[in-house]
């Protein structure tokens, strides 16, 4: 972890207002530990009192759409969620890819509107279980890189990439240290590959089934610059003790 590690907590749908005081407690757990960057995904509706209420923590919306505007119902805009006070987008999620059918090419497209309106996205790619059976993960994974992410100009002070095996998602399970290692290996090779040198400063997150207990494992892995967590970003308790894990991590560093 050359950088600073990015610790991001993607609410999903899941979150009313009684839920901002849970943010609140994550924020002021981050001021104790600014090493680590610390970030929130809440549901859109929750964008803006959180924002209101956090004052270090990074938040952003789990979604945007990828025009600026227009009759699209029920869809929000870059624009809007920066309007909001989200700093940073989630896309090409999964859960995204698999429950309303977007294609690598949706992807980038909502990553081009997101630095369009200069916010940061963190871009998502992952195998399924089947995939990585037969072999073809690393494959998988190159291609969706390949065509979901984002060019032009500052992608990189704004890209962030999140490795996130589809099997690994919300399961309890994880793949090995080693296998991360060599993932975050191969997506860092692509990322060079299409950026250039500069892609080095890029980070690389892993999800999938991240928690307090396996954290510190997961992140010392080669190539692994923070995590995106779902299920344990859900209390401050749970999710600040990944935090923790990610201070210790670098205290082990220096
Ligand atoms: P999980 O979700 O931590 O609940 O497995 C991760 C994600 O989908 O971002």
């Amino acid at each position: 972890m050359a950088q600073r590690p990015y610790i991001v907590g993607n609410w999903k749908m899941h979150g009313t207002r009684a839920m901002v005081a849970e943010a609140r407690a994550i924020d002021r757990a981050a001021e104790r530990l600014i090493k680590v960057e610390v970030a929130l995904a809440p549901p859109a509706t929750l964008i803006q009192a959180i924002r209101k209420e956090a004052s270090l923590i990074g938040v952003g919306a789990q979604d945007c759409h990828t025009a600026e505007g227009g009759a699209h119902t029920g869809d929000i805009s870059a624009a809007m969620v920066k309007d909001a006070g989200a700093g940073f987008v989630i896309v090409g999620h999964s859960e995204r890819r698999a429950n309303h059918g977007e294609t690598d090419a949706d992807v980038r497209a909502k990553a081009q509107a997101a630095l369009a309106v200069s916010i940061n996205v963190i871009v998502c790619v992952g195998e399924t279980e089947g995939q990585r059976d037969a072999g073809q993960a690393e494959a998988v994974v190159a291609s969706q890189l390949d065509a979901s992410l984002p060019r032009g100009e500052h992608v990189l002070e704004r890209v962030t990439v999140a490795y996130e095996p589809v099997w690994a998602i919300g399961t309890g399970r994880t793949p090995t240290t080693e296998d991360v290692a060599a993932m975050h290996r191969a997506i860092r090779a692509k990322l060079l590959e299409i950026y250039g040198e500069g892609a080095e400063a890029v980070r690389i997150l892993y999800g999938g089934s991240v928690k307090a207990d396996n954290a510190a494992a997961l992140l010392a892995a080669d190539e692994v610059g923070g995590a995106l967590v779902g299920g344990a970003s859900l209390t401050a308790e749970s999710f600040v003790g990944i935090v923790v894990a990610a201070a210790e991590r670098l205290e082990h560093h220096h």
